[in-house]
């Protein structure tokens, strides 16, 4: 499995940490993020990885910034992607199964180093249940066509 990763100035060493961490696992990991302490907005690193998985240059993202939400927010605009910001295995594992999430995000002010593996490895692992699951993210994903419609 190959997997982008992005962060901004505040994540630097946890990015390359976890790169480490991936790599040593096996899987191809694709920076996208900054690796100086600089000064360095996220909503570039967020779009970078968010535009490498929906190309099809990474199977799944993985975006850190202070707290992940604006790195997340950031991923989120762009098309198809289903990014979760989390900071605990237990939402990181269920928003694979029921929300096919394809990006993961969290804070380097947030959640140590332990904790962030421990989240990574659960959603990795996780996979898609379908089913009735499928047909609300299609309604999302309806949703950000324009196309939504709500059932009564
Ligand atoms: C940068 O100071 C900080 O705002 C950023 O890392 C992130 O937490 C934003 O959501």
């Amino acid at each position: 499995m190959r997997i982008g990763i992005g962060n901004d100035h505040t994540a630097v060493q946890m990015k390359l940490d976890i790169k480490e961490y991936l790599e040593s696992k096996g899987y191809e990991v694709n920076n996208y993020g900054t690796d100086s302490t600089d000064r360095f907005d996220y909503p570039i690193a967020g779009e970078r990885v968010a535009q490498a998985v929906v190309r099809g240059e990474v199977d799944r993202g993985i975006a850190i910034c202070g707290t992940g939400v604006g790195i997340g927010l950031a991923a989120n605009k762009v098309h198809g992607i289903r990014c979760v910001t989390c900071s605990e295995p237990y939402s990181a594992k269920l928003s694979k199964q029921h929300n096919n999430t394809n990006m993961l995000s969290f804070g380097s002010r947030v959640v140590g180093l332990e904790l962030a593996k421990m989240i990574v490895d659960e959603w990795l692992n996780a996979e898609f249940e379908g089913g009735r699951h499928q047909r609300r993210i299609d309604m999302i994903a309806s949703i950000e066509d324009g196309t939504y419609k709500e059932n009564k």
